[in-house]
């Protein structure tokens, strides 16, 4: 079987040669397609950033046009599915209805994607941006009680998101444009992070040649977890709890550097950043911005930044290379935007479609092998059938 190294987490090992996302975790670089994350965010709307992911450069206006006429055609949600969404219980997680719905798509959309047919793989990546948006809105109004509704095909693609989320039969709905263009650049700084817990599950799972939704639908799991997109609730009520006990940031420091303590400071840290994430500097001024217009006071931004302040000036967290991470700043915007805490994560898998999506095409575009790592045995040798009966 040849010579095996175990690399428990992958930390040192490459998965595949990519030409989507350029990080440099030493220098706190992140630029999709070659542009710098703080231009994409300044300039560009999140259509464009997933075109870009998706189809390598920017679109043309005739093209970002036809890109989302195409979504707009596909954002109908078969009937049925909404008996899948009723078969839940209405205290189910968001994440977990999103990734059975995602999965559930599947058997309405049956046919294999031929990946060498471009019309093909375009109409069904427009199907994916379309009815993810749409099943991902449906798993809140389900928890609410809500009648669910539908993609309005005379708004744009984040408008729609919160009118699919907030607009109720009893009056009508009009989302701010201050909270529009705040989720936008929220979505395109989450849009895609190279080789990620999320996104190389869904390379895996796709190597199988397993479908679009199946793949996504796997990646959705992948980011539940509270050490990745999960991160984003657990933060908020982090801070919650630490508003609730009194403010006191200093106690809750000490229980993250406690190693006889399993509580870390979530929002904190990160795999590959040894530097600030210039996700979290875009997104901390972005949440001071947001709140100021919206007028909102909110005490957790007050914690938030205490904390940050006392863990960038501890020796635990410095020698570390421990600073604050996408998640960090993220769900105090959302709160401001009456975002549910449970719904966070959703926000983040919303703005990763795009990325999942680019990965998954790469992948199956470069004829990548299925994935198949090794391992080395560790358990019994050869034994005798014994029954313990
Ligand atoms: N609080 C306290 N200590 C920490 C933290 C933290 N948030 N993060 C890392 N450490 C310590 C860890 O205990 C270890 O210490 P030691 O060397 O003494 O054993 C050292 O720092 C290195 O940590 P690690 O767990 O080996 O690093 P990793 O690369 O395996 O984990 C991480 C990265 C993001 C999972 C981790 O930093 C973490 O759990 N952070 C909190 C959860 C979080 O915010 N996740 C979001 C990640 S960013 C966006 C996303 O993916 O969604």
């Amino acid at each position: 079987t040849g010579f095996i190294t175990i690399d428990p987490g992958y930390k040192n090992s490459g998965s595949c040669k990519s030409e989507i996302t350029f990080l440099d975790g030493e220098l706190g670089i992140l630029r999709y397609r070659g542009y710098s994350i703080e231009d994409l965010a300044e300039k560009a709307s999140f259509l464009e950033v997933s075109y870009l992911l998706i189809f390598g450069e920017l679109p043309t206006t005739a093209e970002l046009e036809n890109f989302e006429n195409n979504i707009k055609k596909h954002s109908l949600v078969n009937e049925e599915m909404k008996n899948i969404i009723d078969g839940f219980p209405k205290t189910a997680h968001p994440m977990g209805v999103l990734s059975a719905l995602t999965s559930a798509l599947t058997a309405f959309n049956p046919k294999a994607v031929n990946v060498d047919n471009e019309k093909e793989m375009y109409e069904a990546i427009c199907k994916t941006m379309a009815k993810f948006l749409v099943i991902a809105t449906w798993t809140y109004r389900k928890s609410m009680g809500y009648p669910l509704n539908y993609y309005d095909n005379t708004k744009g693609y984040v408008e729609n998101f919160m009118q699919l989320m907030f607009q109720l039969p009893t009056g009508p709905y009009k989302a701010s444009p201050v909270v529009i263009d705040a989720l936008d650049k929220l979505f395109i700084l989450h849009a895609d992070h190279e080789q990620n817990c999320s996104t190389s599950t869904v390379r895996m799972v796709g190597s199988s040649h397993a479908g679009l939704f199946a793949s996504i639908s796997s990646g959705v799991s992948a980011l539940w977890g509270p050490l990745h997109g999960g991160a984003n609730q657990a933060v908020l009520e982090m801070l919650e709890e630490i508003n609730k006990d009194g403010g006191d940031t200093d106690k809750f420091l000490a229980k993250a550097k406690d190693k006889n303590d399993p509580f870390r400071l979530m929002g904190f840290g990160h795999r590959v950043y040894k530097n600030f994430d210039p996700r979290a500097k875009i997104i901390k001024k972005a949440a001071q911005e947001v709140l100021e217009t919206l007028g909102v006071e909110d005490p957790i931004l007050d914690i938030a930044r205490k904390l940050e302040t006392a863990a960038l000036e501890d020796e635990y967290f410095k020698s570390r290379n421990l600073y604050p991470n996408v998640d960090f700043y993220s769900g105090i915007i959302y709160r401001a935007l009456g975002i549910p805490t449970d719904m966070f994560t959703v926000m983040f898998a919303i703005g990763r479609l795009p990325g999942w999506i680019a990965q998954w095409k790469e992948m199956r575009e470069n004829k990548e092998p299925i994935g198949r790592p090794r391992q080395i045995y560790t358990g019994h040798a050869l034994r005798e059938f014994k029954s313990n009966k």
